[in-house]
């Protein structure tokens, strides 16, 4: 059986911004289908490797593919093509608060410049039912809804060209743990539905094992480790130490039920 190709590949990536070193030699590879957790310290560079990967932030030195083409040296078509292929959740500012929940939805789709309005009426619904959200809720403006619902929609309007590849940047910040595992079931479905490639960067240890197939640790300016949980819960370096010190805790908490099941015995 052929490996399954990859949606992403980044080689040797450096960022600077002036004297400050963000990446030093990262190498990073995405495979089609599956979800890709980002871990690491505040400032570690994740959410500019996200940038970097959506085309938004050029790096100052190294490679970036998206869907076997280069980023950075590609025409608009190709560019184009590219974004139009991604959707986005983003760590900040999830919909614009000058437009109703309908017209933050319909945004992506009047840009192609290629569907009437009955269509993008039509796909908007669609997106907003997939969310769970009803249509009474199309016309309000963002500031008139919870936290829970302003996610849902930002999911929906991230969704809305039908992307094959998802970028999450924390997906479930700020959200209270009933609606966080709402949201996180929601992105689990969405996947199977639509044969996503997801790339996530989280700090919630719930996010993480309820959504990671691998996940990649920035530390040191690069990617130290990759892989999935069970495989780098018992990875030497301090930050990876630390963190699974508080997965554990946390789980343990709950006798170890939910995270056994993808780690295997969990070190003492
Ligand atoms: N456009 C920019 N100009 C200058 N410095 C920047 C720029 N963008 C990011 N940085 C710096 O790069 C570092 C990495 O930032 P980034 O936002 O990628 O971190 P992060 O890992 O996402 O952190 P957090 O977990 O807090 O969201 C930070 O020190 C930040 O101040
Ligand atoms: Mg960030």
């Amino acid at each position: 059986m052929n490996p399954k190709p990859y949606i992403i590949e980044i080689e040797g990536l450096h960022t600077r911004f002036g004297q400050h070193v963000v990446h030093e030699n990262l190498n990073l590879n995405v495979t089609k289908g599956e979800v890709l957790t980002l871990v690491g310290g505040s400032g570690s560079g994740k959410t500019t490797l996200l940038r970097q990967m959506l085309g938004l932030e050029q790096p100052t030195k190294g490679n970036v593919k998206v869907f076997g083409s280069s980023r950075y040296n590609c025409d608009f078509t190709l560019s184009k093509n590219i974004r139009n292929r991604t959707g986005v959740l983003f760590q900040q500012g999830a919909l614009f608060s000058a437009l109703t929940v309908y017209d933050n939805i319909a945004l992506p789709l009047r840009e192609l410049r290629t569907l009437d309005e009955q269509t993008i009426h039509d796909l908007v619904m669609i997106k907003l039912n997939m969310v769970a959200i009803e249509p009474e809720h199309a016309y309000k403006m963002p500031a008139n809804l919870s936290g829970g619902m302003i996610k849902r929609i930002s999911l929906a309007r991230a969704l809305a060209l039908d992307p094959e590849l998802l970028f999450l940047d924390e997906p479930t910040a700020g959200l209270d743990p009933e609606l966080s595992e709402s949201f996180v079931q929601l992105i689990l479905d969405m996947r199977s539905e639509l044969d996503l490639t997801i790339v996530m960067v989280t700090h919630d240890i719930d996010t993480l094992v309820g959504l990671s197939d691998r996940i990649a640790v920035l530390a040191d300016k690069r990617v130290v480790t990759v892989g999935t949980l069970a495989q780098i819960c018992n990875h030497t370096h301090p930050f990876i130490k630390s963190f699974f010190k508080s997965i554990r805790e946390k789980y343990q908490h709950n006798g170890n039920r939910e995270l056994s099941w993808k780690t295997g015995p969990m070190p003492s």
